[in-house]
């Protein structure tokens, strides 16, 4: 029989089977926005600018639905370039990124006085003057390098997500070709005019517009996009912006940023023009876009490019361990694929810290599972889901956080998720060592019992581990982005696991 929840089980949620493609993907949207530094419901409005200008193009309407899905995941392959950004800049990626949208990174050899104030508020914070000069000379020479290899990472890791999740090939070269310019001034191929994709050419004006009207106003971002008419965008299309924009029907639903209620509005707005509505998801289709968005968190960091995903195969192991139902099963294992969603907004210069956290960095970390429960939540099926994934570094004797729970407030999905959570992060290599040993590891989670981590939950996590075959340590060290100079070890794994698992 299958055990019940030891703590509160929370019913009568809508079942995972009423879910829209659209739903899901509106929703996980805003975790992209976070990675970009983007002002939240980003992904949406571009959805809203971009579709609107393509009815004006008269696309053929089996486009439609692959110019929709490439505009809400356009940045699904962000993530990707976010360990690498941090090491040329020396700070936040995220600053850096949201910065470098407003600026011309096309022209490094006349940096705009614009540009380099940007880089001077993010260029490593730590150091002296004279280091930040070089730094800001040395991205100068590099930057035609570097911006080719930040593009081409992220395109081609979005494009791919798009094939696995089966969005088709004209939405995955939307994505691919997104940073194309109509004069060749883009990446990654240096594409031009018409040899780049109409829904890439779509998406890249639509993203502009939403960049710009954002932080300086609707009227900025089309001045913006007429002065990169014919050299970054497709003339056409500028044409259209500014007349819907002249009209007064490209920005509804796009520009009452000061209202939080208004991104409610917006993502409506976005699921009213779904081309596919009507469409349910299969449960293998809610699987894959799990288990697609755990690639996109694992992405971000080489320290976890394997996390989210160990994490899920070691809450399957327990939840069938102790017996429970195929429905529970499921449920725990999609939250554990997405526990870690809401750590998109955490910069690499914190996450890949070597050293101690500052209080104020440790402030930033503990922020990520309540925002990994507030992006889920917009999903009326993932309501508990939402709940025991924002769980996971809750401890039995009220240590963790973010809510100091304790043994009576956690389920036991939620106690499952908090033990495979720990067993990926010492179970993972880092750059300074192999992933622990099945001994090790159990060493270290048997210290954690009972004070922290479920007695039951560690038992049989650590008995179907027995099970699993093991690659060579060797083998295991492969992060996929190599950091200099050499990382050293710098916190102990019992830190690591308490705090940024
Ligand atoms: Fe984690
Ligand atoms: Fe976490």
């Amino acid at each position: 029989m299958a055990l019940q929840s030891s703590a509160i089980r929370i019913r009568n949620y809508p079942a995972f089977d009423s879910i829209s493609l659209s739903e899901v993907l509106s929703a996980l949207s805003f975790a992209l926005d976070l990675t970009e530094g983007a002002v939240p419901g980003h992904g949406l409005r571009s959805c809203l600018l971009g579709m609107r200008i393509a009815a004006e193009l008269e696309l053929p309407s089996s486009h439609l639905p692959s110019l929709y899905y490439a505009l809400l995941l356009k940045d699904v392959g962000c993530s990707s370039n976010a360990a690498r950004m941090c090491q040329i800049v020396g700070g936040d990626d995220r600053a850096a990124k949201s910065a470098a949208k407003l600026e011309d990174w096309s022209k490094p050899h006349k940096p705009k006085l614009s540009t380099l104030r940007a880089l001077w508020k993010i260029i490593l914070p730590d150091a002296t003057a004279a280091e930040r000069v070089v730094r800001i000379a040395k991205i100068g020479v590099t930057q035609h390098q570097n911006n080719k290899q930040l593009i081409t990472l992220r395109c081609d890791r979005g494009a791919s997500i798009l094939t696995k999740l089966e969005m088709g090939q004209l939405a995955s070269e939307a994505v691919r070709s997104l940073d194309e310019h109509w004069d060749g001034s883009g990446y990654p191929f240096n594409a031009t005019g018409e040899s780049i994709p109409i829904l890439a050419r779509i998406c890249a004006v639509a993203q502009h517009l939403d960049v710009f009207a954002t932080e300086r106003g609707p009227q900025a971002a089309i001045d913006v996009l007429q002065e990169r008419s014919g050299a970054w965008f497709d003339p056409q299309l500028v044409r259209i912006a500014t007349a819907l924009h002249e009209s007064n029907d490209l920005w509804r639903y796009c520009t009452t940023l000061d209202q939080p209620e208004s991104l409610n509005d917006t993502r409506q707005a976005v699921l009213d023009l779904d081309p596919g509505s009507a469409h349910r998801l299969e449960a293998s289709r809610i699987d894959q876009i799990c288990e697609a968005f755990a690639d996109v968190v694992d992405a971000k960091s080489p320290f976890t490019y394997r996390h989210s995903i160990a994490a899920a195969d070691a809450a399957f192991a327990i939840a069938e361990g102790l017996g429970l139902s195929q429905e529970r099963i499921q449920l725990v294992r999609r939250a554990a694929l997405l526990h870690d969603i809401g750590k998109l907004r955490v910069p690499n210069s914190i996450l890949d810290k070597q050293g101690k956290l500052t209080p104020e960095e440790r402030r930033v970390v503990e922020e990520h599972p309540g925002l990994t429960r507030r992006i889920l939540q917009r999903i009326s099926a993932f309501q508990e889901l939402a709940i025991v994934a924002g769980q996971h570094h809750e401890r039995l004797d009220g240590t963790g956080y973010p809510d100091r729970l304790s043994a009576k407030d956690l389920s036991l999905e939620s106690r499952i998720i908090a033990a495979a959570d720990v067993y990926a992060a010492l179970s993972e290599n880092r750059p300074y060592r192999a992933g622990l040993s099945l001994k090790e590891i159990s060493t270290i989670m048997e210290s954690m019992v009972p004070g922290k981590l479920d007695p039951d939950c560690t038992v049989a996590l650590i008995a179907a581990a027995a099970g699993w075959k093991t690659p060579e340590p060797e083998s295991r060290y492969t992060p996929p982005l190599r950091l200099e100079p050499k990382p050293v070890r710098a916190e102990t794994d019992m830190a690591i696991v308490q705090l940024r698992a």
